[in-house]
């Protein structure tokens, strides 16, 4: 058996943090203040969350409607709140099937909530590491197929990867484990958007131990190198593809893409230029 997660609620941790700032319960002193602080450094946290889970929402919905995608794996769940992403493709296509990932053991323990599937799909949770990307495959490769296409959902999660994690790396990685025909789709805090507040916020979550690297709309639009980007390309969360014009005015600092994997070329040496996947 593996040794259950180390539970430290005496310091702030980023699924508890953007739990309180969503309005959920499932969080401690320690991420209620780090949010608090966060909020006095940066008011429109509380508008870009919202935005991001909306993007969520859309995201998934227009993957499962439109695209056709029916396996989903969203690394950096975050705690189960409302329009979990399962809920959302299911609702769209019940056969969907969903793995979770995240490393905080608060979400393990909440995970039940995201394991209510439709009786046609399916969904697991994984208590793992984006740093450890051959574990989260390995792990979800008992329920998802990765002989064909699998969304992979980074919201929200690479900017607490600082460069010496690898996470363009990280991101191929993923990327390259996954059919033609996959899908990436990532939000990510700017670094280039009111750069005096989010340098402020930064600071403030550096001091209690949350430790994140924003970055530009470029160094976002990099993470999507080789594929290709869907319209409207990388956009504030709140300008991908909104519903109403409210959804578009919301403030966010959170950039916002969806690419998908392209289809495999086979030279025309090899076989008169034919395109598989
Ligand atoms: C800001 S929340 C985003 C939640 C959700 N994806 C969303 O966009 O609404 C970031 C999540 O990433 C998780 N996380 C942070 N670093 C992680 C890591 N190295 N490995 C796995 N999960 C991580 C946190 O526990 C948290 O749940």
């Amino acid at each position: 058996m593996p040794e259950p997660p180390l539970l430290d609620t005496s310091v702030p941790h980023p699924a508890r943090v953007y739990d309180y700032w969503l309005g959920g319960k499932d969080n401690f002193a320690a991420d209620r203040e780090a949010a608090e602080a966060g909020f006095a450094a940066w008011p429109g946290v509380l508008s870009s969350v919202r935005a991001n889970r909306a993007f969520l929402r859309r995201m998934v919905g227009h993957l499962a409607v439109e695209a056709g995608i029916r396996q989903f794996l969203d690394i950096g769940s975050g705690l189960p709140t409302a329009s979990n992403t399962h809920e959302v493709a299911q609702a769209a296509e019940p056969s969907c099937r969903v793995v979770y990932a995240d490393n905080d053991p608060v979400v393990l323990l909440h995970a039940r909530n995201l394991l209510a599937s439709s009786p046609e799909g399916a969904t697991d949770y994984l208590q793992a590491d984006i740093r450890e990307p051959g574990e989260i495959l390995e792990g979800a490769a008992r329920t998802l197929d990765f002989t064909r296409p699998v969304a992979v959902m980074m919201l929200g999660i690479l900017h607490f990867l600082v460069a010496e994690d690898d996470p363009y790396g990280i991101v191929a990685r993923f990327m390259a484990a996954v059919a033609p025909g996959s899908y990436l789709a990532i939000s990510h805090l700017a670094s280039d958007v009111n750069p005096d507040v989010m340098a402020e916020f930064t600071r403030s979550m550096h001091e209690r131990g949350v430790r994140d690297r924003l970055r530009s709309r470029a160094e976002v639009g990099r993470f999507f190198d080789g594929l290709e980007l869907l319209e409207p390309g990388v956009v504030l969360v709140s300008k991908w593809r909104p519903d109403s014009d409210l959804e578009v005015r919301a403030g966010t600092s959170l950039w916002g893409g969806v690419a998908r994997k392209p289809a495999v070329r086979i030279s025309s040496a090899d076989c008169g230029g034919r395109t598989t996947g």
